[in-house]
């Protein structure tokens, strides 16, 4: 009996334990599927604006936001919540939340968007990836210790060149001083031995010696003629890739600052990649959606966003706008010569290619320049390696029908099967 009773509880245990340990499961991939849920809604909706953090943006930043914002308890402060998301226009001009009055005065009167396509659920996810969020820790050297970008910016990298330059010099002198000495030496002991020696100029000595030490001298020419190839070699390469550009531009832009820290999207500014042939530079319009809200910034102050006001032709102190706007001048960096035709939509939304795929990381770069070649035979390249996204995507539907029929057994296809090695497709 006794034994009976114990095996009961044993199993019972067995079960209970089984079925809450399946229950904390089922919560903790529930909760975190919707802090997930939480996190990408927030990303896709208000990161523009908002930072998670204490980050001021366009908006504030809203860590600790539960815990100013009106509404009392906890359903009061959701209801809150979900009218200002839903219908924050009309909050604002209703003029009667005294809460935003406020606000909306310090981000000097910049209205934020609604969002009236989010459910209240969706809201709420949001709401909860916020209180739960948790700034990355800056390393010991800590955040208030962080560089300004925009000077390191200006140090370029050639630590490997200057080290072999400055240990072929030490080399050098080296050489030098200890070819003086033996010279010394040399003459003080025919001094002593009353032994004349004639010295003869550089130049016949260099060829006295080469003479002399034929093998070492035929090592150090074919030397000089290698370096001497690789060099021409790069140069003739070199000609119009411009890979590495980086031209300083009128006003200190950083996509580090704006696609990095601020999460901006990239097609946010860059909206025509999209839609056609050019991705475009956007007009000093887009710039003033954010910047007739932040005036300062934190490493440049008023003195780069001061030159948007001017190409605007804003004036911050009153908000009006004058009739004298003019585009910003940027510095083109890629071009492509007029022979070769590129398309960006084809690529970034038939093709389904990340921007960072061709440009590189720009969202790490404070200073914009040329990430790749450019040139054909990178674009051929990737045409040979790369394949065609086709299932699922609309634009192909018929297209892989029929090369499913004419190549039997076969069903990824290259870019180059579908014809994308063919001059006339890059060359007008
Ligand atoms: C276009 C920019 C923009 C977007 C997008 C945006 N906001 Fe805002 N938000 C603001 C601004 C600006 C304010 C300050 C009030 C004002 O000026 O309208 C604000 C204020 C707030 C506040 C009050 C902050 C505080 O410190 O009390 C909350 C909460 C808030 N937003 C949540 C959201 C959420 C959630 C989303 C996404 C669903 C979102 N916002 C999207 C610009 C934006
Ligand atoms: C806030 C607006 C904004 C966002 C967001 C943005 N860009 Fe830009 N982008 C610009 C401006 C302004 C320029 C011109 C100044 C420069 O070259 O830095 C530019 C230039 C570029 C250029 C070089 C254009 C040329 O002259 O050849 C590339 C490439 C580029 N952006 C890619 C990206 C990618 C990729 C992202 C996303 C990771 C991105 N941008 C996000 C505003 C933006
Ligand atoms: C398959 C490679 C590829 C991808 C993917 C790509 N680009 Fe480009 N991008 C190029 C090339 C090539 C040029 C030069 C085009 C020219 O000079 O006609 C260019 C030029 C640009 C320019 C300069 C202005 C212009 O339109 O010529 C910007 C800005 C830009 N790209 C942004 C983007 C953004 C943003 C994305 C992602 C949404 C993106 N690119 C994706 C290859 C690419
Ligand atoms: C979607 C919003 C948004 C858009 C659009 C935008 N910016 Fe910004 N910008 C920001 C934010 C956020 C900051 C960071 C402010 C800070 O330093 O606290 C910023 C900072 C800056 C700074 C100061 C950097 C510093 O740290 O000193 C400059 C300059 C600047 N932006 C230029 C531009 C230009 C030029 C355009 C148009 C091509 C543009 N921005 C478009 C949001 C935006
Ligand atoms: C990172 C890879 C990559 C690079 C680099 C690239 N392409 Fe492409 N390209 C693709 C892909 C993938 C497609 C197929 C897109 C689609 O599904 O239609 C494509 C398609 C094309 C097409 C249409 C081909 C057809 O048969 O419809 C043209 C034209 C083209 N690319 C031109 C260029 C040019 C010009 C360059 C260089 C300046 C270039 N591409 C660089 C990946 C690339
Ligand atoms: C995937 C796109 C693509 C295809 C396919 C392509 N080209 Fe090109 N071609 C380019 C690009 C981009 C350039 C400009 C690159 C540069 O300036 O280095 C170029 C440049 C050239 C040039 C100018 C010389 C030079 O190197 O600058 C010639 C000539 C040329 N291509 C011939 C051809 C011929 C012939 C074919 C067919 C066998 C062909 N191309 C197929 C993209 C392509």
């Amino acid at each position: 009996m006794r034994i009976f009773l114990n095996k009961k509880t044993s199993m019972y245990q067995i079960f209970r334990s089984i079925a809450s340990s399946a229950m904390v499961f089922v919560l903790f991939f529930s909760s975190s599927l919707f802090a997930q849920d939480g996190a990408t809604l927030f990303k896709n909706n208000c990161a523009n604006c908002h930072s998670p953090g204490a980050k001021r943006g366009t908006g504030p930043g809203l860590q600790g936001f539960w815990d100013r914002i009106p509404g009392g308890d906890e359903a009061g402060k959701t209801k809150w919540l979900v009218n200002w998301v839903k219908n924050s226009a009309a909050v604002i001009n209703g003029g009667k939340d005294e809460y935003i009055n406020k606000l909306y005065a310090e981000y000097n009167n910049y209205p934020m968007q609604a969002q009236p396509h989010l459910s209240d659920d969706e809201i709420v996810a949001i709401k909860d990836y916020l209180v739960n969020y948790v700034a990355p820790v800056e390393d010991a050297s800590g955040s208030s210790a962080k560089k300004n970008p925009f000077i390191e910016s200006e140090q370029k990298d050639n630590t490997l060149l200057n080290w072999l330059l400055g240990l072929a010099i030490v080399f050098l002198v080296l050489a030098v001083a200890l070819a003086g000495i033996k010279r010394n030496l040399q003459s003080t002991l025919d001094e002593k031995q009353g032994v004349t020696r004639q010295y003869l100029p550089f130049p016949k000595n260099l060829f006295k010696w080469m003479g002399e030490h034929k093998l070492q001298a035929g090592f150090i020419i074919l030397l000089i003629k290698i370096i001497l190839l690789v060099m021409l070699y790069d140069w003739t390469m070199g000609i119009g890739v411009y890979q590495g550009y980086q031209p300083e531009q009128p006003i200190k832009f950083s996509h580090a600052i704006h696609a990095g820290e601020n999460g901006i999207s990239c097609v946010y500014c860059h909206h025509s990649a999209e839609k056609g042939k050019h991705a475009g530079i956007p007009s000093v319009n887009v710039c003033m959606n954010c910047h007739k809200g932040i005036q300062e910034g934190t490493w440049t102050g008023t003195k780069e966003i001061s030159k948007i006001y001017a190409a605007a032709d804003y004036d911050p102190a009153t908000g009006k706008y004058g009739d004298n706007p003019k585009p910003i001048e940027w510095i083109k960096i890629h071009n492509l010569p007029d022979l070769a035709y590129f398309n960006h939509s084809q690529h970034v939304v038939v093709g389904q290619i990340e921007c960072q795929t061709c440009h590189g990381p720009v969202e790490e770069m404070t200073e914009l320049y040329q990430h790749s070649e450019l040139t054909m035979g990178w674009c051929i390249d990737c045409h040979r390696k790369t394949e065609v996204k086709m299932e699922g995507n609309g634009y192909y539907n018929k297209m892989l029908g029929e090369l499913k029929e004419k190549h039997k057994g076969v069903d990824v296809f290259k870019v180059e099967d579908i014809g994308g090695l063919e001059c006339s497709k890059c060359h007008y």
